[in-house]
């Protein structure tokens, strides 16, 4: 089961980063606010892809364990951009939404779960309270990669329902919200399953590289 979530993981980050590089490199957007307001969606996707790159690298157990130095800025970095991605997320869907008014009701408490679940960890790190600072970084990794899921969802629902406009900006909003359901869903279950009765995350013996999102580090 590890192998399945560490492989979608690093599989729906890639690709959350690639939709951050076409959405730079594209001359139009389906949303004519990216266009008329470059500057929030360009900051949005640049700090997002920026996130997801460097929260990949954090769940590496392997580097985490050799470059203990790097862990600690490298998630400080991943923090303020995560906090700022989830900012601009609520800047957009108030201010431009592709999926009208109804936009910021659906995205706006997962991009407010997003930025408290990355200040949390950050706070529980900095308290040596490890078991559960990677708890919450799950949970933020799950509402970060849920908008590669959305885009998965997505395509295929508006092809099979026709393609116009008007379907796509509710469809957006549906795929929005059963992303971000499913994904929180199965980070909580996941955190369960590899919790130990005590409440805290068991202690394991170093395992290879992205291990670790399924076990706490004993060396942390
Ligand atoms: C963390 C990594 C993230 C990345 C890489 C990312 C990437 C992107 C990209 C590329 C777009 C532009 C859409 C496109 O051109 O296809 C976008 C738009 C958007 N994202 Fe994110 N995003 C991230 C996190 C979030 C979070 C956490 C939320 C909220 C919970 C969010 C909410 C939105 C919203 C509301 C839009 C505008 C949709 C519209 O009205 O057209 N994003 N994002």
């Amino acid at each position: 089961m590890t192998r399945v979530i560490v492989s979608l993981t690093i599989f729906l980050a890639l690709l959350g980063i690639a939709a951050s590089v076409e959405h730079l490199l594209a001359s139009e957007h389906y949303n004519a606010g990216f266009d008329e307001h470059p500057v929030p969606s360009r900051i949005h996707v640049i700090l997002g892809a920026l996130y997801l790159g460097l929260a990949l690298v954090q769940f590496a157990g392997e580097v985490r364990r050799r470059w203990p130095g790097f862990h600690r800025v490298a998630g400080r970095v991943a923090v303020v951009a995560g906090v700022g991605a989830g900012i601009t997320a609520l800047v957009i869907a108030a201010w431009f939404p592709f999926g009208g008014t109804p936009e910021l009701v659906i995205t706006g408490p997962f991009a407010l779960l997003f930025g408290y679940a990355l200040a949390r960890g950050l706070w529980l790190a900095r308290r040596r309270r490890f078991a559960e600072h990677r708890e919450w970084m799950i949970r933020a990794m799950a509402v970060g990669t849920s908008i590669s899921t959305m885009r998965l969802i997505f395509v295929p629902a508006l092809i099979s329902f026709g393609g116009q406009e008007e379907v796509a900006r509710w469809l957006s909003l549906v795929c929005f919200g059963i992303a971000f359901v499913i994904h929180s869903t199965v980070a909580e279950l996941w955190i369960r399953s590899t919790r130990s009765g005590d409440g805290r995350a068991p202690e394991v013996v170093p395992r290879p590289l992205f291990r670790d999102l399924g076990r706490q580090v004993e060396a942390e």
